[in-house]
């Protein structure tokens, strides 16, 4: 049995916990042996990424004198080849940076764009209905990618290294290849048939007879090499601008793709403020538009911070309850409200209000379950004018960054652009392709979240700092698409509510309500006498696999503590 010293000194049984958990075995034993799954204390930082040499990386950039923005750019581009699922440069994402000293908390959007010529009916068939495969799996399903700008910027406006320097071990990575671990090789086996359908895919990620890579084998990517190249040679506008921007415009002309050099050339990602909230006296910083993330997570905290919650108990029945009727209220605000901020009005402060947290709180019967067909978007207060990674990494210079990037599904599109060695993102299946028809995802879009020529499509990515007294506290954030918002929102309750250490905090089952479907999907390890409980207050209760995978941080009296995430093998926290 593993035992590791805890936050606030308590110690516990590692193993207690797994037990709980739906893990692979691969993933028990790599825990139990101590292998890549690092509970870790540091004094000077930590970085808690998805994959050991992105963690590995990203600490040595810090040991070796950069800041936590450097590592966490050089662990973006590190897991663009590590880890070519959902790190990627084919996609986009969202960073928050905070920054102690100058006591800023930051938001770089570089969410994909829709192009130019995209329109509102182009995922429709003739009959007006929406076809999944058209906004999944064809090239018309890439927005534009922002990766490269994004993590570009990132470092030009708070990191020490030049962009070459951040690109040289993801580079190295691509040219002299890695050892393939279990979970590289089953998710190449998993996504065989979609990969193979394209012969630049078919080519980068199986061998040439067509057959598997096995874990334990080198895997080596000469055209992501060579791109990674030009950007490090000629800066991030290589990437729009350059032979990448043509390969990805050749890419699109052969096959009907509506993205072309001219969006490519646009792109540009954004500085944004980010949702602000406070609970139970932290200061939350979480994404905005056009990610939903941050307005919900502090929607959720307002309507929470109601009750109780501590002294309810840890996945309680009752906590179970009033968590679930605020996702749903919740998820219903955002399939009426959120979309791109830049095309949409979004009543953001009055999701946010604590006053309108007050109302819907009021809503909520603590002995029975709100039926999800009876309840309708709320009213805010008026409009104001106006498979994805995650990562999250701090310093003792008082920076944090909290990262969560993504293709979309696994592999994005499942199209490697030509010659460029990259995978492109199927992000275009985040807007509505019709209002109220589900996305992958089950989640409801509105009218808000259409598509539209330039928008970015709505996000859950939720990358979250919380601040205590003015300090990094907490970094955290998840995948899992349609559940990345309720994942990390437990990450918080579970620290601040119930007082766990932060790789505690991350590993306890998890549930989630998003309003449809009308059912609490609960991993494994809730006692069946809590889901007697629910289903006698009237709830649905649904057991499904694991959700997300949040990679956090946690800052206490100067140590560095990481929590990374037993729901993927190659999870992977070091402090320094
Ligand atoms: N593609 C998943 C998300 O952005 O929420």
């Amino acid at each position: 049995m593993i035992r590791f010293t805890l936050r606030h000194g308590r110690r516990l049984a590692l193993c207690a916990v797994l037990a709980t958990l739906p893990l692979a075995a691969s993933a028990q034993q790599a825990i139990l042996e101590g292998e890549r799954f690092h509970p870790q204390e540091g004094q000077h930082g930590m970085a808690a990424t998805s994959h050991y040499l992105a963690s590995k990386i990203a600490r040595d950039v810090m040991q070796d004198g950069g800041n936590a923005v450097d590592a966490a750019v050089t662990a973006g581009f590190a897991l663009a080849v590590t880890q070519p699922r959902s790190g990627n440069i084919g996609g986009g994402g969202f960073m928050l940076i905070s920054d102690e000293k100058s006591d800023k908390v930051i938001a770089i959007d570089y969410r994909e764009k829709a192009p130019a010529a995209a329109y509102e009916t182009m995922f429709q068939n003739d009959q007006g209905e929406a076809v999944s495969e058209l906004s999944r799996y064809t090239h018309n399903a890439s927005g534009v990618p922002g990766t490269v700008a994004g993590l570009a910027m990132a470092l030009e406006q708070y990191g020490t290294l030049s962009l070459a320097e951040a690109l040289a071990p993801a580079i190295r990575l691509a040219e002299d290849g890695f050892e393939i671990p279990p979970r590289f090789a089953n998710g190449l086996r998993d996504a065989r048939e979609r990969l193979s359908q394209w012969d630049a895919s078919r080519a980068v990620f199986y061998k040439e007879d067509g057959s598997l890579y096995a874990a334990g084998e080198t895997f080596r990517q000469p055209d992501l090499a060579a791109t990674l190249k030009r950007i490090a040679a000629q800066g991030p506008r290589e990437f729009y601008e350059g032979k990448t921007a043509d390969l990805i415009a050749q890419e699109m002309e052969k096959h009907d793709g509506l993205m072309t050099a001219e969006d490519l050339a646009a792109y540009q990602p954004t500085i944004r403020e980010p949702v602000h909230g406070t609970y139970r006296g932290y200061d939350v910083y979480a994404m905005s538009p056009p990610s939903s993330g941050g307005a919900h997570i502090v929607q959720m905290l307002n309507i929470l911070e109601g009750y109780d919650i501590g002294g309810m108990g840890f996945n309680s029945a009752r906590t179970i309850h009033v968590m679930s009727e605020a996702m749903k209220r919740a998820y219903a605000d955002r399939a009426e409200y959120l979309g791109d901020t830049d095309f949409v009005d979004v009543p953001l402060e009055g999701i946010t209000s604590k006053a309108y947290a007050d109302e819907l709180r009021e809503q909520i019967d603590l002995g029975r379950a709100t039926p999800s067909d009876t309840i309708a978007a709320g009213d805010p207060l008026p409009y104001e004018s106006n498979e994805t990674t995650h990562f999250s990494i701090a310093d003792d210079n008082g920076l944090a960054v909290s990262n969560t990037y993504t293709l979309n599904f696994s592999y994005g599109s499942g199209i490697v652009v030509d010659g460029a060695g990259f995978l492109l993102n199927n992000e275009m299946d985040d807007f509505s392709a019709k209002p109220g028809t589900p996305n992958a995802y089950g989640l409801i879009g509105g009218e808000a979240n259409k598509v539209e020529p330039n928008k970015r499509m709505l996000s859950s990515m939720t990358p979250t700092i919380v601040k205590k007294e003015g300090k990094n506290f907490l970094i955290t954030g998840s995948p899992g698409g349609s559940r990345i918002i309720t994942t990390t929102l437990q990450v918080v309750m579970n620290v601040i509510d119930h007082d766990m250490n932060v790789q505690s905090a991350v590993s306890v089952p998890r549930i989630h309500h998003q309003w449809l479907p009308d059912e609490i999907r609960i991993e494994e390890g809730i006692s069946p006498d809590t889901i007697g409980l629910l289903e006698a207050m009237g709830h649905t209760v649904s057991q499904q696999a694991a959700m997300g995978a949040a990679q956090s941080v946690l800052i206490e009296d100067g140590h560095y503590y990481g929590g990374a995430d037993p729901r993927r093998s190659t999870s992977s926290a070091l402090g320094l």
